[in-house]
């Protein structure tokens, strides 16, 4: 605490108020319709935004739809603010789908991300979620709804993201692929449609690892019964894990049962959450208090087992003790030191 306030001592009166707005924000779980309570943050606070909010005029006996000709109008304003409190190279990821309406498809998702646009946010990129067990049925004009949207808005072009930390095997598909490479493979290959992009599929060999695609094929949750549309906890992990630092702030205004402040705190991330219902407000605080409580037991096992492994003292000194007597004394410094370091050990037994 003392290194605490003498860090913020040396601070300037603006970066001593943002520390504590910061502080005041941070781990919170809120009861209230977003709008009011965004109005009331600071500006460029929030390194992350990941949420769902209620979809256009869906689930209106639980949660109270919103009309789809009305989604924009209603909409538009949070976005603005949530604009404004996020920091410039944080990341928007909107959980969004929309509704049948007549028997097609309503067109407010589009509308809407160009209403945003229009408001000055990019338009970054499109993740799919792949529901790997969406709901089974038969419908006379489509089929089962397998995918939702993930749109990604952004402040500006350059933004955290950290590509490696969510890299995927490069599975069977590369060992057939990559046994036979042909001329073209070993070269940069430039696009057939001139697009510029090129291929060089020889870079492949002796990888283990890939970047991911923009699809993510994630089940569906079915242990949270008591919120009717959680998404599952691996939803706002990944995109955690992918724009996010540990220590970050990370924001669910429509935060339903938690689920996105959960897997910010299971990250080392800290979180922000705000529900208008009760009931699911009731929910989320007691989802957020068991993670924590399963978070603290599982550092406290971890602790215990770590003391309970020998130091690398010990183990060097083990293996000191088991060594033969003749290769004992060839030990450097074996009169003076009684420990030795894991090196001098690992050199010896390379001889
Ligand atoms: C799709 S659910 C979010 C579910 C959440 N992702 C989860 O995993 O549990 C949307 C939530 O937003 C809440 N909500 C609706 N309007 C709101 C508003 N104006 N402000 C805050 N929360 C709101 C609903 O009560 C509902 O719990």
């Amino acid at each position: 605490m003392k290194d605490l306030d003498l860090i913020t001592n040396s601070l300037t009166d603006v970066e001593q108020q943002q520390i504590k707005s910061l502080q005041e924000w941070q781990n919170r779980m809120i009861l209230s319709d977003c709008l009011p309570v965004l109005r009331e943050m600071p500006s460029n606070l929030v390194d992350l935004i990941v949420t769902s909010p209620p979809y256009a005029d869906s689930r209106k006996k639980t949660y109270g739809g919103i009309s789809p000709n009305d989604y924009i109008d209603w909409f538009l304003p949070i976005a603005q603010e949530l604009k404004r409190i996020l920091k410039p190279e944080g990341t928007f990821i909107l959980n969004i789908k929309e509704k049948v309406v007549k028997g097609e498809r309503h067109n407010y998702v589009i509308k809407l991300i160009l209403a945003m646009q229009q408001q000055g946010w990019l338009w970054t990129e499109e993740y799919i979620w792949h529901k790997k067990n969406c709901y089974p049925g038969k419908w006379p004009n489509r089929f089962r709804d397998a995918w939702e949207r993930c749109l990604q808005f952004n402040r500006q072009k350059k933004f955290k993201m950290y590509q490696e930390r969510v890299m995927v095997p490069m599975g069977d598909w590369a060992n057939s692929r990559l046994k036979k490479l042909s001329d073209t493979d070993k070269i940069r290959d430039p696009s057939k449609v001139e697009s510029g992009f090129g291929k060089n599929i020889s870079n492949w060999l002796g990888r283990s690892m890939a970047y991911p695609t923009n699809v993510l094929h994630l089940a569906t949750e079915c242990n949270n019964k008591n919120h009717s549309a959680a998404f599952p906890k691996s939803l706002p992990s990944w995109f955690i894990n992918l724009f996010t630092e540990t220590s970050d702030l990370v924001l669910d205004p429509f935060v339903g049962s938690g689920t996105t402040c959960i897997a910010a705190k299971e990250l080392g991330r800290h979180y922000l959450g705000i529900e208008i219902k009760k009931e699911y407000y009731d929910l989320a605080v007691s989802n957020i208090e068991k993670a924590l409580f399963n978070i603290q037991a599982e550092k406290s096992a971890q602790k215990a087992l770590n003391s309970s492994l020998p130091t690398e003292a010990e183990k060097v000194q083990s293996s000191a003790e088991q060594l033969p007597l003749s290769l004992e004394e060839d030990l450097p410094g074996k009169n003076s030191e009684k420990f030795l370091n894991l090196a001098d050990i690992v050199d010896i037994e390379e001889y």
